[in-house]
């Protein structure tokens, strides 16, 4: 196991926070995985002139984690500057679903305000590749 503790996944998410690319709505958001193996990988949301492709913290710290063949998460954080703490939005959720289920998801502000929540209880009833696998009748 590693010596990584959750302050240091923490840390990273708040200094990934600084990376945030956000000029049309300034809400800064950082995040940082932490994997099985004790690895951390950051992502800050990056957004775009075309809005809808803007892309949040959670997603490019996933991605970014995947893409170098990481596929067991411990940890995730997100960090944002809220009083209420800001949690994934829906599209990041699912996400989580899919690629960390298992991970404890802590959400944090600039103040170390904190909370630990689980994807279980932020995507009840979540849609995944189990009911593609159900499906028995084809389209046509
Ligand atoms: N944002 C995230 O990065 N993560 C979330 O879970 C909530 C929303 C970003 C997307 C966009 O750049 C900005 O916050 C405002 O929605």
């Amino acid at each position: 196991m590693s010596d990584i503790d959750s302050n240091d996944v923490i840390e990273a998410a708040l200094a990934a926070r600084d990376r945030s690319v956000a000029p049309f709505s300034n809400f800064l958001v950082g995040a940082a995985v932490q994997t099985e193996a004790g690895r951390i990988f950051t992502g800050c949301n990056i957004e775009s002139a075309s809005y809808g492709l803007t892309v949040c913290a959670e997603r490019v710290a996933i991605w970014k984690a995947v893409s170098e063949g990481e596929r067991n998460f411990v940890r995730i954080v997100i960090a944002a500057d809220t009083q209420s703490l800001t949690p994934p939005c829906g599209t990041c959720r699912q996400i989580i679903w899919e690629f960390a289920k298992d991970a404890e998801i802590t959400l944090v502000n600039r103040e170390f305000k904190r909370e630990i929540v689980q994807i279980r209880e932020l995507l009840p009833l979540a849609f995944d590749a189990r009911f593609l696998k159900e499906a028995t009748r084809s389209g046509t």
